[in-house]
C-alpha cells in the first residue's frame, strides 16, 4: 500500500473536521473522495500534505510515518499538493510558479527535463505563457499551473482538491484527460470533487465522505451504480 491513512480524527481548535476516518490508497490508482461542502475533504488532503495534524490515529506512507512530519518533509518523501483555489501567484511568472514546486530538489539538469517532459508536454499552453504574471491566466490555465507546479516536485502521490471548480464544461473534461495521461505515466491520484461524475469517471476506487465521517466506499464503478450516491451526487 502506498498510503494508509488510520483511523484518524482531525481537529480545528476543540472541533472535529474529520473524525476516526481510514483511507487506503495503493501505487498506481485514482482514488476519489466525493462529498458535499464541509463533509472534510480537504481537511482530509491537509492531514497528509502536514498542514494540520490529526489529533488521533496514524499515516503511512510508504511504510514511513508521516502525520507529525513538517509540509516541507512530506514534499521531500514524494506528495504533492494541488490546493483548492489554484492558489498560484499572481504577481510572479508562470515560469517562477513552476520553479516553487521544484523549491527542494538540487538537480537543475532533472528540474529542466521534467519541466518540459512533464509540465510542458501536459499543458503547451504554459510554455507560450511561461513569461507572463500567473495572475492574468484563465482560470483553466490557472489550474493547469497548480498542477504543473505539483508535478514539479516529482512527487509519487498527487492530491487534487477540486481540480474541475469554477471551469466550463469542456475544461472540465480537458482537466480531466490531463489527470487520466499523468495517473497514466505512473502518477498515483487523491482526487478531491464536487463533480462527482467526473471523479467516479477516473478513479478506480472512491470514499464518500459526509460531516467528517466515510459512510460509504467501494470500486468507483460500484459507487457510480449506488442508488444512494446517483440520488445524492449524480444528479438522481
Ligand atoms: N481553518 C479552519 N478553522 C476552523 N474550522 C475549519 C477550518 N477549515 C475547515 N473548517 C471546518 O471543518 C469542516 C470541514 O471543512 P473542509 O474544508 O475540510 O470541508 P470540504 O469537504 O473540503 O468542503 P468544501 O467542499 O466546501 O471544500 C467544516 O465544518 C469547516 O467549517
Ligand atoms: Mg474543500
Amino acid at each position: 500500500m502506498l498510503l494508509d491513512i488510520k483511523d484518524i480524527t482531525v481537529h480545528y481548535y476543540k472541533v472535529p473536521a474529520v473524525r476516526n476516518i481510514s483511507i487506503a490508497v495503493e501505487e498506481g490508482e485514482i482514488v476519489a473522495l466525493i462529498g458535499s461542502n464541509g463533509a472534510g475533504k480537504t481537511t482530509t488532503l491537509r492531514a497528509i500534505s502536514g498542514l494540520k495534524h490529526p489529533t488521533t490515529g496514524e499515516i503511512q506512507f510508504k511504510g514511513q510515518r508521516i502525520d507529525k512530519l513538517p509540509p516541507y518533509k512530506i514534499t521531500a518523501l514524494g506528495i504533492a499538493m494541488v490546493p483548492e483555489g489554484r492558489r498560484v501567484f499572481p504577481q510572479m511568472t508562470v515560469l517562477e510558479n513552476l520553479l516553487i514546486g521544484a523549491f527542494l530538489r538540487k538537480d537543475k539538469e532533472k528540474i529542466q527535463k521534467d519541466m518540459e517532459e512533464m509540465v510542458f508536454r501536459h499543458f503547451p499552453c504554459l510554455k507560450e505563457k511561461k513569461m507572463q504574471a500567473a495572475g492574468t491566466l484563465s482560470g483553466g490555465e490557472q489550474q493547469m499551473l497548480a498542477m504543473g507546479r505539483a508535478l514539479m516536485s516529482a512527487p509519487k502521490l498527487i492530491l487534487m482538491d477540486e481540480p474541475s471548480l469554477g471551469l466550463s464544461p469542456i475544461m472540465c473534461l480537458e482537466i480531466g484527460k490531463i489527470i487520466s495521461a499523468i495517473h497514466a505515466e505512473g502518477k498515483t491520484v487523491i482526487l478531491v470533487e464536487q463533480n462527482a461524475r467526473l471523479a467516479l469517471t477516473l478513479a478506480q476506487h472512491a470514499y464518500v465522505m459526509e460531516t467528517g465521517d466515510i459512510t460509504l466506499f467501494g470500486p468507483a464503478e460500484e459507487l457510480r451504480n449506488n442508488g444512494n450516491v446517483k440520488k445524492a451526487y449524480l444528479g438522481g
